[in-house]
């Protein structure tokens, strides 16, 4: 995907710089964020400013697996405005960029990085903290995955408590890849009514 221009013209980010997802083309996992923030857009490779260090951080001592056996990519590929997080309008006109990456990649693990990929990959209003470290079975785009939401790297900076969710969901991760948890149908999720009212 890396030398690609974006030809989505109707979406409200095009003209931003796009950031392609990076890393093996046959990976043991594809992590999927929701946005390039401004490290990312200033040197085109997601995950590359702090919170990608945690990242890298996490899935190396927790996973235990290394950053290069992942794909790593974004909802969207260009970075909102002010760091917001990105719309849905957005979302969905990037959607055709990932999903040619999930057919490419066809990962049997995929980690949902924070609530707003974790919402959009089940496709239900959920809270992180309903979800965040549980295995869902996922009919993807061309074969079977197992979906995991894992909490942001950047929300393991707020506080100790906070920080262990996070090793959690990692350590969730590494034994979904190695088949030690077995995956939840994700109709088994139920949505969260006050988030569906927003
Ligand atoms: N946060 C994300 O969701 N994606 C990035 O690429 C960087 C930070």
């Amino acid at each position: 995907m890396k030398s690609r221009t974006c030809n989505m013209e109707s979406c409200p980010l095009h003209g931003g710089r796009p950031v392609w997802g990076a890393g093996s083309s046959s990976p043991i996992c594809m992590l999927i964020g929701e946005a390039p923030g401004p490290d990312e857009d200033t040197y085109g490779t997601p995950f590359c400013g702090k919170s990608g260090q945690e990242l890298t951080m996490y899935l190396k001592q927790f996973t235990k697996v290394s950053r290069e056996r992942c794909y790593i990519t974004n909802l969207v590929k260009c970075r909102p405005p002010n760091n917001r997080d990105p719309h849905v309008d957005e979302i969905a006109a990037c959607e055709d960029y990932l999903t040619i990456e999930i057919a490419e990649k066809n990962p049997s693990v995929i980690g949902t990085v924070g609530r707003v990929a974790t919402q959009w990959l089940l496709e239900i209003k959920v809270t992180m903290e309903r979800v965040h470290g549980i295995p869902f079975r996922w009919d993807g785009v061309i074969g079977k995955s197992i979906i995991v939401p894992l909490y942001h790297p950047a929300y393991g900076l707020h506080s100790p408590r906070q920080m262990r969710d996070v090793i959690e969901d990692f350590t969730a991760l590494g034994r979904v890849i190695r088949g030690q948890l077995k995956p939840r149908a994700n109709n088994d999720i139920e949505p969260d009514y006050k988030l569906e009212e927003e």
